[in-house]
C-alpha cells in the first residue's frame, strides 16, 4: 500500500488519450470549419432557403435541364412567355402541372408538389423566385 491511487503507466496512458482526443477534436473541428466555409454550398443555401430562396439555383437545379439555361427551351417549351403569367398561374403550372388554360400538361413536366425543389416541400417563396428568375430572362 503505498498510497498511489494510479500506476505510472495508467497516468501515462490516460494522458496520451487526452492529448490524442484533443489533435483529434482539433482536426475534426478544422476540417468542419474548412467544409463550411467553402464546400458547403448545398447546406448553406438550403439553410439559407426559407427566407430568401434562390431562384437562379433553383432554376438551375430543377429547370434548366429541360427547359434551357436561359429559359429558351429544349426538351421542353421555352419558358420566357411564362414570366408575364400571374404568380398563381405559374405555381399552378410548376406544382400541379395545370397551365392557365386548363389544359394538362404532360407528364414529363415534374409535379413539383410532389416532389419539392430541394428535398423540402416546395413553397410558394421558392416558386415566387423562380419566376423572378424567368423575368430576368427576357
Ligand atoms: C423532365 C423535364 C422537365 C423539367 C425538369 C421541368 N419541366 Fe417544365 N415542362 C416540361 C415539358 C415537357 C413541358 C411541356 C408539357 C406540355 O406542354 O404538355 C413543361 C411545361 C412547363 C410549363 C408550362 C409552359 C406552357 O407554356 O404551358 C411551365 C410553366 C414549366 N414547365 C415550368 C417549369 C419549371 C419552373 C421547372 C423547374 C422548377 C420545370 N418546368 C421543370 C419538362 C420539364
Amino acid at each position: 500500500m503505498s498510497g498511489e491511487f494510479y500506476s505510472g503507466k495508467q497516468v501515462a496512458g490516460f494522458v496520451t488519450f487526452l492529448v490524442l482526443g484533443t489533435v483529434l477534436g482539433l482536426g475534426a473541428y478544422q476540417a468542419g470549419g474548412r467544409l463550411a466555409g467553402t464546400g458547403g454550398g448545398a447546406e448553406v443555401s438550403a439553410a439559407a432557403a426559407p427566407s430568401t430562396p434562390n431562384g437562379q439555383a433553383l432554376y438551375a437545379g430543377n429547370c434548366a435541364g429541360c427547359h434551357g439555361a436561359k429559359a429558351e427551351g429544349g426538351l421542353g417549351p421555352g419558358l420566357v412567355h411564362t414570366a408575364a403569367w400571374a404568380s398563381a398561374e405559374f405555381a399552378h403550372a410548376v406544382l400541379d402541372g395545370q397551365s392557365p388554360q386548363g389544359r394538362e400538361l404532360g407528364t414529363v413536366m415534374p409535379r413539383f408538389r410532389q416532389t419539392g425543389l430541394d428535398g423540402a416541400p416546395a413553397t410558394d417563396a421558392q416558386i415566387a423566385a423562380i419566376q423572378a428568375y424567368v423575368q430576368t430572362l427576357k
